[in-house]
């Protein structure tokens, strides 16, 4: 290809990234990393998500960050992760655009994530998009590659999930590797059949790096038409409620890698790594991004 390729790099740290983390991070430092993240270049960002302070502690400053965000970056794709109507009329009602719902493509996972059966939680988005019409939604398909409790599901499961999804009005999807179980031919063969059964629809990975694949997985992605790619700044992350989960692939080894291949992000990489490495400074134990010491 001669063309240069550009591809949307979101940025989901400030939520995955920052959920696990034991130590609660003040308002201030969260507030801190988006600034820093939108002043690489990052325009696509899972900034927070309104979910229960008690399941989730580091998210319990959800509504100030999205306040605050919302009114200084207008321009910028700002969303917030959602598991149910309440969390996306809070959304809303702070003036968001979009949310990302997550639904686990596994029962077990579903209800140990948000204590629903996958039932009550399309019943919820069905209600989601019935009250708020204008609000868009994406599906976080968590567990779709594999399941810490079922192991990997069968393909045609996945498409059948997200054909229930798309049945509700949902055109845009993200499917999750929450616990970083994926191949690169299951990615592959996974994005070829959903995009081939709903090409009306964008699709997006989100990609955890527990066996060094994350990066290859995400290519994989990317070469067979993923829509955009998630990530997180410094590789931190992972789901609490999923065991064995790690951290996601590193926004800046992807961009890195991207920059390299001649795909355009619109991210400035040293900017990008001077903010890893601040991170790394203040939370170390979780920080799990490659090469920290490359500066450009
Ligand atoms: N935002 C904030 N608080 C919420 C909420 C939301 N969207 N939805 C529910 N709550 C509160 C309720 O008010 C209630 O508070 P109380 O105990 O002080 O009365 C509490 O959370 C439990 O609510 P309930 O409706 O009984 O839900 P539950 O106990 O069955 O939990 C979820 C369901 C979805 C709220 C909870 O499992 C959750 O927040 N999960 C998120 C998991 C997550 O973020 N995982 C990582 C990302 S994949
Ligand atoms: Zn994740």
């Amino acid at each position: 290809m001669t063309e240069p390729r550009a591809i949307p790099v979101v940025e989901v740290g400030p939520r995955d990234g920052l959920q696990n983390l034991k130590e609660y991070l003040p308002t201030d430092r969260k507030l801190a990393l988006i600034d820093g993240l939108i002043q690489a270049g990052v325009t696509h960002m899972q900034i927070t998500s309104f979910v229960s302070p008690k399941a989730i502690p580091q998210m319990q400053d959800a509504e100030e960050v999205a306040r605050i965000c919302l009114e200084r970056y207008p321009q910028a794709d700002l969303f917030a992760l959602v598991p149910n109507l309440r969390g996306a009329q809070t959304a809303h009602r702070l003036g968001m655009k979009k949310v990302a719902n997550v639904i686990s493509l596994s029962e077990s996972h579903n209800k140990a994530n948000i204590n629903r059966t996958r039932s009550q939680s399309l019943e919820e988005l069905d209600r989601i998009r019935e009250s708020l019409p204008e609000l868009e939604v994406c599906v976080d398909v968590a567990t779709a590659f594999g399941c810490p409790f079922e192991g990997r599901p069968t393909q045609q499961a996945l498409v059948d999930f997200v054909g229930q999804v798309h049945q509700l009005g949902v055109r845009t999807f993200c499917l999750c590797d929450t616990i970083g179980v994926a191949d690169p031919a299951q990615v592959r063969s996974a994005l070829a059949a959903v995009k081939a059964a709903f090409p009306d629809s964008t699709v997006q990975v989100h990609i955890h790096d527990t066996r060094n694949m994350g990066i290859v997985n995400t290519l994989a992605a990317i070469e067979c038409g993923a829509d955009g790619v998630q990530s997180t700044l410094g590789g931190l992350g992972g789901c609490p409620f999923a065991p064995g989960a790690s951290g996601n692939t590193a926004t800046e080894d992807l961009v890195y890698m991207l920059h390299l291949m001649g795909y355009e992000t619109g991210i400035d990489f040293p900017k990008l790594l001077g903010l890893a490495k601040e991170l790394y400074t203040d939370v170390p134990g979780n920080y799990s991004g490659h090469h920290i010491h490359i500066n450009s």
